[in-house]
C-alpha cells in the first residue's frame, strides 16, 4: 500500500488515502493524552486504542497491529525480533517513552523499521521525582507519613526517627545525560551539593556550569553521599548495582534510581539496606514492575518507593504524546522521524 499526502492552506495535514482509498490506521496500545490524539486525528488518521486496564498479550498486540499501518506503543510492550517479524508491514513504531530497552534495536534496523521515542520533554519531571525521592528518603518521609494513620504520632524522643541532611553533601550521578543534568542543577541550586559523575565521556556543560567532576565508577561509589542513577538500561548497566557495588558505598549513602529497575539487583539492595551496608534508598523504578505489595522494601523507614511516575505530569505526558504522534505522522509520510532511536534505517 503506498500513501501520499497533501497539505491544505491552514497547514493542517490530510491523509490522502492509499491507492485502494483506505485510511491509514494507527494502533495505540494504551490511553494517551489528548494532545497526541488530536494531532493524529488532525492528520486524518484512523485511530484504534486499547482502553482495557491491562497490558496486551504479545499475540493480541500482533493481531491489533495486523489491522494498522503504524503502532504507537505506550507501556513496556516487547518489541523483539519475533514481534518485529510479525508486524513487518508497519511503516513506523513510535514509543511513548524516552527509554527503548524493550526494543531489539538491531533487529528493527535490520528490518528497516523506524523506531521513534520521546527524549527531552520528560527530563524536568523525572529530575523532580529524583529530587523528591532524595529528600523524602533522607527524612524518612514516606514511612513517617504512613505512621500517622496507624496511630504512630505519639510520644517522640529527641533521638527518634532522625533523618540526615542533604545540604553541602556530595551527589554522585551515574549517567549524566539530560535527566541527570537537570537533577544535578536542582541539587546544586537547592542544597549546594557537590556534583561528581561517572559517564563514558565528559559532560562539558555540567563541568562548566556546576563544577561537576568526572570520576571513575569506584570513586563514584566511595565518595557519593547520594548516588542517583540516570543511565539507560543496556547490557552494560543491567544489574550493575549489586551486592559488591553496594559494599563499596558509604554506610551513610542513599541510593536513588529513577531510570530502570533492572539496573539494580533488588535482592542485593534489600539485603544492603537490611544489613545497614547503605543508609537508604529512593526508587521510582523496581524490578519487576509492579513491585509486589508485600515487598520488604515497602516497609523500611529509610526507603521511599514510587510506582514509576517520573514523567507522570499533565504537561509532560501531553508533550510525550505529541512527540510520539509526530513520529507516527512522519513515519507514515515516509519522512525521517523527528526523534529516532535507529537512524541507521535511513543509511
Ligand atoms: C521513559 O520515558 O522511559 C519513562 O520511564 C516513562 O515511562
Amino acid at each position: 500500500m503506498r500513501s501520499s499526502w497533501r497539505e491544505c492552506k491552514s497547514g493542517r495535514l490530510f491523509a490522502v488515502l492509499s491507492e485502494e482509498n483506505i485510511l491509514m490506521k494507527v494502533f495505540i496500545s494504551r490511553k494517551i493524552s489528548d494532545a497526541g490524539l488530536n494531532y493524529l486525528k488532525e492528520a486524518g488518521l484512523e485511530i484504534s486504542e486499547w482502553t482495557e486496564k491491562r497490558d496486551l498479550l504479545p499475540d493480541e498486540l500482533i493481531q491489533h497491529c495486523k489491522n494498522a499501518d503504524a503502532l504507537l506503543s505506550a507501556g513496556g510492550n516487547k518489541i523483539d525480533r519475533p514481534f518485529l517479524q510479525a508486524v513487518r508491514h508497519l511503516k513506523v513504531i513510535s514509543l511513548h517513552s524516552v527509554g527503548y530497552d524493550n526494543v531489539d534495536v538491531a533487529a528493527a534496523t535490520e528490518m528497516k523499521m523506524p523506531i521513534g521515542n520521546t527524549p527531552g520533554v520528560l527530563s524536568d519531571a523525572t529530575a523532580d521525582i529524583a529530587l523528591l525521592l532524595m529528600l523524602a528518603t533522607s527524612r524518612k518521609a514516606f514511612y513517617m507519613s504512613r505512621m500517622i494513620p496507624q496511630g504512630g504520632w505519639g510520644f517522640s524522643e529527641p533521638t527518634a526517627n532522625l533523618g540526615i541532611e542533604i545540604r553541602g553533601k556530595t551527589l554522585g550521578i551515574f549517567g549524566l545525560g539530560k535527566i541527570g543534568f537537570e537533577m544535578a542543577k536542582r541539587a546544586v541550586a537547592a542544597f549546594g551539593m557537590k556534583i561528581i559523575y561517572h559517564n563514558r565521556g565528559h559532560h562539558d556543560e555540567a563541568e562548566k556550569e556546576l563544577q561537576a567532576e568526572w570520576v571513575s565508577f569506584d570513586e563514584l561509589l566511595e565518595r557519593s553521599d547520594v548516588l542517583s542513577v540516570h543511565t539507560a538500561l543496556t547490557a552494560e548497566t543491567k544489574g550493575k548495582f549489586d551486592r559488591n557495588v553496594f559494599k563499596k558505598m558509604k554506610l551513610s549513602a542513599i541510593f536513588i534510581n529513577t531510570a530502570r529497575g533492572s539496573i539494580h539487583n533488588e535482592t542485593d539492595l534489600t539485603e544492603a539496606l537490611e544489613k545497614k551496608i547503605i543508609w537508604g534508598a529512593g526508587l521510582d523504578v523496581t524490578n519487576p514492575e509492579p513491585m509486589r505489595p508485600d515487598h520488604p522494601l515497602l516497609f523500611m523507614a529509610n526507603v521511599c518507593v514510587l510506582p514509576h511516575i517520573g514523567s507522570a505530569t499533565e504537561e509532560t505526558r501531553a508533550a510525550m504524546s505529541l512527540l510520539a504522534a509526530k513520529n507516527i505522522v512522519a513515519g507514515l509520510k515516509g519522512e525521517r522521524l523527528p526523534f529516532i532511536v535507529n537512524p541507521d534505517v535511513y543509511a
